[in-house]
């Protein structure tokens, strides 16, 4: 009859794989937790807000814009007006309740397609609900001579950008 030798666990190792597999386990699940928490903590500190795009736009040459013509940028919603007298900026949407108005070449007037509203080139309210003539926005020519407009200041109007 073959003898029978009895291994102690540490001889065997089956011991120390098994401890080695539970700390292990142990370590992996406070790993997760932690990276749980830290998730979690970064969200409930983050600001909670929305950035929106900057104000400031840059309408690019002033050679690009013909005398007397209106180019209207739906992106930014705002009228760059090439005037005898200089350029100006106005904002494109309705005093009344805020739709995008468009420019009509053949009538030249600024005309709002909601309820009407019709406006001169120089945003002045000719008829309609809107309650307010479109305003103008502040214009500037930067340092590299683009021009530039920013929407979040509305200045009075008649205040004309010469080149
Ligand atoms: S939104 Fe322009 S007239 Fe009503």
């Amino acid at each position: 009859m073959p003898e029978e030798k009895n291994n102690t666990p540490a001889e065997t190792g089956k011991d120390f794989n098994r401890r080695d597999f539970f700390v292990k386990l142990g370590l992996g699940s406070l790993s997760i937790a932690a990276a749980g928490t830290a998730a979690f903590s970064y969200q409930f500190l983050s600001p909670n807000v929305l950035y929106e795009p900057s104000p400031i736009v840059n309408a690019g040459r002033p050679e690009n814009y013909a005398v007397d013509s209106v180019t209207i940028d739906v992106n930014s919603g705002i009228y760059l007006v090439h005037a005898q007298e200089g350029f100006f900026a106005l904002s494109a949407v309705c005093t009344h309740l805020g739709c995008l108005t468009a420019w009509k070449p053949e009538l030249g007037i600024i005309a709002c397609p909601c309820h009407g509203s019709k406006f001169k080139r120089d945003g002045e309210k000719i008829e309609g609900p809107a309650p307010k003539p479109l305003p103008w926005l502040q214009t500037w020519i930067s340092d590299e001579g683009d021009l530039m407009v920013d929407r979040s200041i509305t200045i009075r109007s008649m205040q004309f950008v010469r080149v």
